[in-house]
């Protein structure tokens, strides 16, 4: 079973209907319910999606597919163009954690750009590969979201970077950083779901990037704080949200 090759079909499909979905208020079941006929039809799978949560899809799947159909909901219902489909493959196992998930697939249903990764294959933007690019902090753009509460932790950090950005889907943000156009992406909400960030992440990570999160699994959708950037930043970026 060619897991990358099944997400594009996914997308494919999506990207085709989503004029159609996006003008409706059930633009995320209808987008679920088709990601899921594709899944469907390619194999077996244990599902960890947004909408409906945990799904079985046969009765001895060898893989786990972690869905979230329209990544960036808010901007896609009012045509803003930054939303994703976003799907993560890892090995099944019901002990199965986030940073086990193997190939990322994320869709731009907007352009049609496609970030793809597989474990110990590097990271490609339309088939081409991509990496991180560091610059020093006082150059940087760092995408980061964060609520009153949270505020107070990133403020060293957002006064050090150069620029600040929030886009609305974290999904395509954390690719952007694997492409070299951000330099870190931090949101210590503890709101973002595992379903949300399952493919970028490892997408991220072929693009030599690093990822630090809360330790949550693949068998419910679980929310969490997320701190990725490129490699070599981490110490510094750490240092700075001290509180
Ligand atoms: C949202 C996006 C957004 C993040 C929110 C998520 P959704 O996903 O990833 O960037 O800030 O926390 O809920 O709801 O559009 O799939
Ligand atoms: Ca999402």
């Amino acid at each position: 079973l060619n897991l990358l090759a099944t997400a594009r079909r996914a997308g494919r499909e999506l990207r085709r209907r989503m004029p159609e979905f996006a003008g409706s208020r059930q633009m995320d079941l209808l987008a679920e319910k088709l990601v899921l006929e594709v899944l469907q039809e390619a194999g077996e799978f244990f599902v960890l999606t947004e909408e409906s949560g945990a799904v079985m899809l046969g009765n001895e799947p060898e893989h786990i597919a972690v869905v979230d159909p329209v990544d960036g909901s808010y901007n896609a219902m009012r045509g803003v163009p930054f939303y994703a489909l976003s799907i993560g493959f890892a090995d099944y196992s019901p002990e199965a954690r986030l940073l086990d998930v193997h190939t990322g697939y994320v869709l731009n249903l907007h352009t049609g750009d496609e970030f793809e990764a597989e474990a110990g294959r590097g990271a490609r933007l339309n088939r081409r590969r991509i990496a991180c690019r560091r610059t020093e902090l006082e150059r940087s753009c760092i995408v980061a979201y964060c609520t009153g509460s949270s505020l107070p932790r990133l403020e060293k950090l957002l006064s050090s970077a150069k620029r600040v950005r929030t886009f609305g889907s974290a999904a395509l943000e954390l690719c952007h950083l694997a492409k070299g156009d951000f330099q870190a992406f931090v949101d210590l909400r503890g709101y973002l779901r595992n379903v949300d960030v399952a493919a970028s992440l490892r997408i991220v990570q072929e693009a030599g990037g690093s990822v630090s999160v809360d330790s949550v699994g693949l068998s419910r959708i679980e929310r969490l704080s997320v701190l990725a950037c490129c490699s070599g930043m981490e110490e510094e970026l750490r240092r700075l949200l001290q509180p």
